[in-house]
């Protein structure tokens, strides 16, 4: 049976039997702290479990995509071990429990699919008496023959914390594939034999950090069956890796390694590396993830580069990986959007990320070399230090360095990789921790009191205790004229903290006795709010009542930008395509900043559209909504989030609506009350910030108008300095580029000084008169000589000729006094071109001139006598 029809049928059994098909929730919980990874198909309904979230079903069914990272190294060497698989599973929310839980699962294998029930062997948890019961009845065995394990086997838990339960598997026998005692080995036989297949979860508690077990309000059932599994069971081959998931990856790597249809034993294990992990790079990827030097990001660029080392192992070496991945995008991108919809930037980060790490895998694998030489077989433990090294100079992960020793017979000091990493980490962590010692101790002064509730949607002052005073760590009584503090409000501030992007606000606290300046407010634990300033005059007091004034003009303009960044991030998405996601943003009162991923420039016409999506709804002056509701309410709205902020179970949701909703986000900002109030919005610069992510700046309000307004004075300067009205300026600087080109480079040097032509001319009533031949000069270079002349005085009357080249020039310039005395520079060049065999003209101010190379002096002599010399 294919895998598509394993499948479908699994969707349809439970569909018929009232359950909803819930599409896979992405492999990056959406709010969940205490795990990176969704690892299992509960992990999308763990507080539908958990009794804090509610659906409008309370049957469900899904194929999950899911990562287990912890055991990566077993990928490749086990024929079974993989990263990313999907998980089948049906679940119960308070609805049915055990009984019909287990039947479902014995029918769906052995009436739709055929599976022979002999092969089929439950186990339950050792103390679960009623599960057992219930299989000896579907199996019509006695009790006692159920197997009971342990809470090892047969309890299952999502992690340290969360929903868990005793569980009952249902293992399938695959009768002769013992490896190790035989044919009769038991259930128990860590051997090839007995597969596990189904694992039915009864969620009856929720297990706190201290380890407690708080029963259920409303127990349920949690399923999950790997799908890959199921399917090699389907196919009746002997690994997953021989199933139809997996072989036509495996025939791409075969292609690529020049390899037949047999694959020798040694190079299967990076085939079974090379492919999982395409795999599990294509589905983190397409869910969002770059490849970067942290929490999933470094889980990302882990994987990726033991699949290059890998691939390196077959030989492969140059970029690969993304060829393999291509083969994932194929297969799953009809069944998941997502990954069809990130095809490009997939493609893209992969072959980056692998080019990066050839050249580094290189250089780290001759330092290893050497470092093996040198030992000359003294030892044969690489230290924790060099690893360490390896790993922060050379980007390899330990399990690279390990694996790369192996083949040396060499092994690495853990414990000393370990501490070197820690030492590295507690360096990092330093300047954060002194933050936080600060912080702490002023926590501690507020005790138990409730968070600061922030008062400043509303209002931009507000009256409140001052609850903390602190000043250079120490908790005050008072502070005076000068002294930088932090205060605590109670019970709560109109000031915004900073967070969601968005900076704090400024502004002033006024006591009875002072006033201090705020400059910034920042978020600690436990929802305190610290306002960080200095007593700009006089003294406060703690406990004192004190008004709390937030810096109007300052406030306006970061709520402009942060509407406006909502306005961008829709706008992007209809330019660029939904991939478009937000990666990150800044919202200040100067400016906007925003990082989305996307992996290539926008063009000049993408951010064109993207700039007059935003003002479009700035002119059409949309109302800017807030509406709380459930959290989850939000999400099925579709309301725009990010991955890695929090959100509590009530969210705000920041709607700007016209013909419908244009953007629709969750936000605990402050926003302008319309779109019109953003005033202006200019798009200043786009540029890369690493693997995939590009980021926008702009600019709205005032500050676009200074950027119109300083970039028009650029324009203005341009057309006096070149004397060309503004729309003809691009035209004549292409005009100048080209002409420059064409002509050999003119030894300025050679042309004497402005200063001192204006020392020696003549002068008549204060106007100087610069009559002259510069002949090394071509047209360009006469005009800004004549130029720097004009410059250099306030009346002149200069005429300038110049043969260069064969080729006669003259140019005559008159200052604004002597065109305001009625002296016209085009009449005059008229003349002299005319006395010179051709013609010449232009404005009153500068004209040009050509003519006979042989009659410039005669043309010069005209001049003068024109001009009365
Ligand atoms: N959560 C259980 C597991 O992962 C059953 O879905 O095995």
């Amino acid at each position: 049976m294919q895998s598509s029809e394993v499948r479908r049928r699994f969707l349809g059994f439970f569909e018929a039997r009232g359950h909803t098909v819930v599409p896979s929730a992405s492999l990056i919980p959406a709010r969940d702290p205490t795990i990176l990874f969704t690892i299992a198909g509960m992990v999308p309904f763990k507080d539908v479990f958990l009794g804090t979230e509610k659906r409008s079903y309370t049957r469900a069914v899904s194929i999950q995509k899911c990562l287990r990272v912890a055991d990566l190294e077993d990928v490749g060497p086990s024929p079974q071990h993989q990263s990313f698989f999907e998980m089948l599973g049906n679940f119960s929310f308070g609805d049915y429990f055990k009984e019909e839980a287990l039947d479902f699962s014995w029918e769906f294998l052995t009436k739709e699919l055929g599976l022979p029930g002999d092969a089929l062997h439950p186990t339950v948890y050792e103390e679960d008496d009623e599960s057992a019961a219930i299989w000896a009845r579907i199996k019509g065995i006695p009790v006692s023959a159920v197997v009971r394990l342990g809470a090892d086997e047969n309890f299952w838990s999502m992690g340290e914390t969360g929903p868990c339960g005793p569980n009952s598997e249902i293992i399938f026998d695959r009768a002769g594939k013992c490896l190790r005692d035989g044919s009769d080995c038991a259930i128990t036989c860590d051997c090839d034999r007995w597969w596990e297949v189904w694992n039915n979860v009864f969620m009856q508690f929720n297990r706190a950090a201290d380890g407690t077990l708080t029963p259920l309000a409303k127990p349920g059932v949690d399923t999950g069956m790997g799908f890959e599994r199921l399917v090699t069971v389907m196919q009746e081959v002997d690994s997953n890796y021989e199933n139809d998931l997996f072989v036509p990856l495996f025939d791409r790597v075969r292609a690529l390694a020049g390899d037949g249809d047999a694959i020798e034993p040694e190079r299967l294990m990076a085939y079974r590396a090379v492919t999982d992990h395409a795999r599990a790079c294509t589905f983190l990827i397409a869910d969002g993830i770059t490849p970067g030097n942290e929490g999933r990001g470094y889980v990302l660029r882990r994987i990726l580069r033991r699949a290059s080392y890998h691939g390196r192992l077959l030989g492969l070496d140059r970029p690969f990986l993304s060829d393999v991945c291509r083969g994932v995008i194929e297969m799953m991108g009809p069944i998941y959007p997502e990954v069809a919809d990130a095809a490009e930037r997939i493609s893209d980060l992969v072959t980056g990320e692998e080019e990066r790490f050839l050249t580094t895998l290189e250089a780290g694998l001759t330092r290893l070399e050497q470092t093996v030489e040198a030992a000359a077989g003294n030892t044969t433990v690489l230290s924790g230090d060099e690893a360490f090294r390896l790993h922060d100079t050379f980007g390899f992960p330990l399990d690279l360095t390990r694996q790369a020793l192996a083949a040396r017979g060499w092994s690495v000091d853990e414990a000393g990789f370990e501490r070197a990493l820690e030492a590295q980490r507690r360096r990092g962590r330093e300047a954060l921790e002194e933050q936080r010692g600060e912080d702490e101790g002023l926590l501690a002064a507020v005790g138990d009191s409730e968070p600061t509730r922030f008062l400043g949607f509303d209002s931009l002052t507000a009256d409140a205790d001052l609850a903390v005073l602190f000043s250079e760590g120490q908790r005050r009584d008072e502070a005076n004229e000068g002294d930088a503090v932090e205060i605590v409000l109670a019970p709560g501030t109109p000031f915004y903290a900073e967070g969601g992007g968005q900076v704090g606000d400024a502004g002033r606290i006024v006591g009875e006795n002072g006033t201090v300046a705020i400059e910034a407010v920042r978020r600690a634990g436990g929802g305190i709010f610290i306002h960080s300033g200095r007593v700009a005059l006089g003294r406060i007091v703690q406990g004192e009542r004190v008004r709390a004034e937030v810096d109007e003009a300052t406030r306006d303009a970061t709520r402009r930008n942060h509407t406006a960044t909502h306005l961008l991030h829709r706008a992007l998405r209809m330019v660029v395509g939904d991939q478009a996601k937000q990666a990150g943003s800044l919202v200040a009162p100067d400016r906007l900043r925003f990082d989305f991923l996307y992996n290539k420039p926008l063009t000049e016409e993408q951010l064109r559209e993207a700039e007059r999506l935003v003002r479009e709804q700035i002119v059409l002056d949309r109302p800017v909504h807030t509406d709380v509701m459930p959290l989850q309410e939000a999400i099925d709205l579709g309301a725009d989030a990010m991955f890695d902020e929090k959100y509590g179970e009530e969210a705000r949701v920041v709607s700007v609506n016209g013909d419908g909703v244009f953007s629709r986000e969750l936000c605990g900002g402050t926003h302008c009350r319309a779109t019109g109030e953003v005033g202006a919005f200019f798009i200043v610069e786009q540029r890369s910030v690493g693997a995939g992510v590009r980021r926008i700046e702009a600019v709205t309000g005032f500050p676009a108008y200074e950027y119109a307004d300083a970039r028009r004075d650029v324009v203005e300067r341009l057309s006096r300095e070149i004397n060309v009205p503004p729309a003809e300026l691009p035209e004549r600087i292409s005009a100048l580029r080209e002409r420059a080109r064409e002509q050999p480079a003119v030894a300025a040097a050679n042309l004497p000084k402005p200063s001192e032509v204006l020392a020696k001319a003549e002068k008549r009533n204060g106007t100087a008169i610069i009559i002259d031949r510069v002949d090394e000069a071509d047209a360009t270079a006469l005009r800004e000589f004549g130029d720097n002349l004009r410059r250099l005085t306030k009346s002149a009357a200069i005429v300038l000729g110049s043969v260069f080249d064969d080729k006669l020039n003259v140019i005559v310039m008159l200052t604004p006094d002597l065109v305001e005395g009625g002296l016209h520079a085009g009449k005059l060049a008229k003349q002299i071109g005319k006395e010179m065999g051709a013609g010449g003209g232009g404005r009153p101010d500068v004209a040009t001139a050509g003519g006979d190379p042989a009659r410039v002096d005669a043309g010069l002599a005209l001049a003068k006598s024109l001009l009365k010399l």
